[in-house]
């Protein structure tokens, strides 16, 4: 009994992530092909990528550049669903703003730490509306 409710309870969290990767039936095969990322969505794949092109230069010890101002379009583009613009979003994404702003600041000693720092309230906020990317995500993390 245990083991079908715990079965079931993967089942829906899968369900409800927002990178539910489906079977590719026909129908579903026209829908990929059809599918449009939103603004928010595209930004979230840039961010990722530039940051992992940030964590690399940390390891290498090489220089990170200034605070890209496109990130700042976080409190801009549009959302998938424009209902998760809520006052939770709001609130994360000023804090992640603020944390990479003190990252792209921070001394050489302390920049590990503000840039897990910053990619921590990358996770904090996607607990919370996104959970799908969340383990590929974690990978930034410089350990
Ligand atoms: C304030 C909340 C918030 C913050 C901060 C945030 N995300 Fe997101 N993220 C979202 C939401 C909401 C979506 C779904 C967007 C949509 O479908 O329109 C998303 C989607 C994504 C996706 C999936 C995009 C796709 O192709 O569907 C990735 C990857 C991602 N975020 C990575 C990141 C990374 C990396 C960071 C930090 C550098 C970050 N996110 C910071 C809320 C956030």
């Amino acid at each position: 009994m245990k083991f079908i409710i715990r079965f079931f309870l993967v089942g829906l969290f899968l369900f409800i992530s927002c990178q539910n990767k489906k079977e590719n039936t026909e129908a579903e095969a026209t829908e990929l092909v059809m599918y449009q990322p939103s603004e928010m969505a595209a930004l979230m794949n840039t961010m990722y990528y530039m940051n992992l092109d940030t964590k690399k230069k940390i390891l290498n010890n090489e220089n990170i550049g200034s605070f890209p101002e496109r990130f700042l379009t976080i409190h801009t583009a549009t959302l998938t669903d424009t209902k998760d613009r809520t006052d939770d979003f709001v609130r994360f994404s000023n804090e992640y703003i603020n944390n990479m702003k003190s990252f792209y600041r921070s001394d050489l000693v302390d920049r590990k730490n503000n840039f897990n720092k910053a990619i921590q309230s990358c996770i904090a906020c996607h607990q919370t509306s996104c959970r799908g990317p969340i383990p590929r995500i974690k990978k930034l993390l410089i350990q």
